[in-house]
């Protein structure tokens, strides 16, 4: 299914999305529907799969190889400087898998978004599956926030949980996971394209539709 550019409405928000690697949260997004216009995605690695996937919807594609700096300022910098070249309302983390320096969060405040594979704060950081088996959590998750200086935190937009499975490897909890990612990365995406979510003064974020879930996830189920 191609992204249509052509239905796009003056006043629609743009977004740019930055990926890394396999980019099924891109896939995810491209096929949503969302209410805005992806201006382009962008990859620090020239063979992120994400690139090919990004192509077949139509959209621009652009390479900011983080291997071609000496260092994660000028990194940075350059990646700011085509970023601002779509001037987007969003910048979307995909699965974007580098450090950004505490000037390049500051220069995008509250229009920076991330999807981390656990339920924050619980597990920032990297092999969030591994660590919560080794800990037998028996409830994970996956989180959508806006990104802080202040790594893997930041005001949380929506999280889900799923269960921890007796049985699970990181490789089956992963892909639990995953499938809950690729559910509320566009429902966040949504809700801020059509000023759905504002910032609190003291960081959080409230929503104007406030649609309170009903049932509470137990696990193991009780008897
Ligand atoms: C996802 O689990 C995301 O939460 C994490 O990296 C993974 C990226 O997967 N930051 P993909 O490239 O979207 O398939």
């Amino acid at each position: 299914m191609k992204h249509k550019p052509e239905s796009v409405n003056v006043s629609m928000k743009s977004i740019v999305i930055l990926i890394s690697g396999l980019g099924s949260n891109l896939r995810a997004l491209l096929e949503s529907d969302l209410p805005c216009r992806i201006a382009a995605v962008i990859s620090n690695r020239a063979a992120a799969p994400g690139l090919e996937i990004a192509k077949q919807h139509g959209i621009t594609t652009r390479v900011v190889a983080h291997h071609s700096h000496p260092d994660r300022e000028s990194f940075d910098t350059e990646l700011a400087n085509c970023i601002d070249s779509y001037r987007p309302d969003l910048i979307v983390l995909a699965g974007f898998m580098r450090i950004l320096t505490p000037q390049f969060v500051a220069r995008y405040q509250n229009k920076l978004i991330n999807i981390h594979p656990s339920l924050l704060p619980a597990y920032s950081g990297l092999n969030t599956h591994t660590r919560a088996l080794r800990d037998g959590v028996k409830i994970h998750g996956c989180t959508v926030h806006f990104v802080t200086g202040d790594v893997d935190h930041g005001p949380i937009i929506i999280q889900a949980a799923v269960p921890v499975l007796m049985d699970d490897t990181p490789a089956t909890l992963a892909a639990r996971v995953l499938y809950q990612e690729h559910r509320i990365f566009p429902q966040a995406i949504r809700w801020f394209c059509n000023g759905d979510i504002s910032l609190s003064a003291d960081g959080k974020v409230l929503m104007k539709r406030l649609e309170q879930p009903g049932c509470a996830l137990i696990s193991p189920e009780m008897e």
